[in-house]
Formats: C-alpha cells, sequence, structure tokens
C-alpha cells in the first residue's frame, strides 16, 4: 500500500501514516488555483502552508512571527480542483526566539474520498517584536 494513502472504506487496510500535528488550516481547491496544465500550482500550496504555519506560530509565541527558513519542501502527490486541502503543524523544536515545525499537506479527493499525503517541508519562524527583532519566547510555550 503507497504509505501516502489512506483508504476509509477497505477493511483490509494496513494502517497508514496519518497526518501528524494539529489542523491548522483547510481549504478548497479551486479553479482560480491551477496552473497551465490543469493541477493545483504549486505556489498556492506553498504560501497557504506558510499562513497555516504563521497562525500556529502566532498562536504559540504570543505575537507576531516570520518565517526565516524553509526546507525539504517535497510534493508527493498532485493536488486537483475540487480537493480538500488540509494544513498540519507539528511543533519539532521550540527555541529562544524560533519554532520549527513540519507542516504536511494532506488532501480529501474530492472532498469525500481517497486521503492522500500530498506535500510536506519544514519551517522556521521567528517571533519578532514590533520593530522586527527578534522577541523571547515565554518559556513553556507548547502546543
Ligand atoms: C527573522 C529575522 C528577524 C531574524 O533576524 P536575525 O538577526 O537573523 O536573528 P538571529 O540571528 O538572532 O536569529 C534568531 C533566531 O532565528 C534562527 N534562525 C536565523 N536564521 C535561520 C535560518 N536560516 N534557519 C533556521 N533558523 C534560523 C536562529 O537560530 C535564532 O533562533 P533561536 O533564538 O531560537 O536560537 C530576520 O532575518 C528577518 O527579518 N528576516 C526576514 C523575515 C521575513 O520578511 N519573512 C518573510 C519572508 S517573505
Amino acid at each position: 500500500m503507497d504509505a501516502t494513502r489512506t483508504s476509509p472504506g477497505d477493511p483490509d487496510a494496513v494502517p497508514a501514516v496519518a497526518p501528524r500535528g494539529e489542523l491548522a488550516a483547510r481549504h478548497l481547491a479551486m479553479p482560480a488555483h491551477t496552473n497551465p496544465t490543469g493541477d493545483i500550482f504549486g505556489g498556492w500550496i506553498m504560501a497557504s502552508m506558510d499562513e497555516a504555519a504563521s497562525m500556529t506560530t502566532t498562536r504559540l509565541s504570543e505575537g507576531r512571527a516570520v518565517t526565516v527558513a524553509v526546507s525539504n519542501m517535497a510534493f508527493m502527490q498532485p493536488v486537483k480542483i475540487g480537493d480538500a486541502v488540509c494544513f498540519y503543524t507539528n511543533v519539532k523544536r521550540i527555541g529562544r526566539t524560533s519554532i520549527t515545525l513540519d507542516v504536511e499537506v494532506w488532501v480529501l479527493r474530492h472532498g469525500y474520498d481517497e486521503r492522500i499525503k500530498a506535500t510536506q517541508a519544514e519551517f522556521t519562524f521567528v517571533a519578532v517584536d514590533d520593530d522586527g527583532r527578534p522577541r523571547q519566547i515565554k518559556p513553556g510555550s507548547t502546543q
């Protein structure tokens, strides 16, 4: 079985890899988000991952936070028009001023069908003050 897919209706299915972390955002893939070949544009997915991670880090750091690095971006499966696109954030490390988290994108095909892991990446955000300078995150912040 493909480890990036789950089949809720298949009783013989081996439990597949499931999303890790919290559901930080969910969007409907619309025609406006497509690339010239008709699949959903990777840039829209990346921006939506950044938005989802931003909401998690803003909450955890209790204030403004900016993206400082993105790594290991991988697009494993295409996203199609009509898919329900779910963005999961899983905190890996909270430093003095930075938060590093994995963002996983899972889609429900057509909004109800097979669940597929489409994209993943690691994001690092820095908590900043009103002047854009790094500020310390309160110790003990958790998901
Ligand atoms: C984010 C920013 C304020 C950090 O400033 P800085 O002077 O580099 O800050 P520091 O060197 O003190 O590092 C702050 C934290 O970021 C981490 N960091 C800095 N660069 C990093 C990188 N490339 N990858 C991972 N972590 C990084 C540091 O390890 C440190 O973490 P810690 O305090 O938890 O140990 C500054 O780089 C910035 O304003 N960048 C632009 C942000 C932005 O506009 N984002 C939107 C992109 S369109």
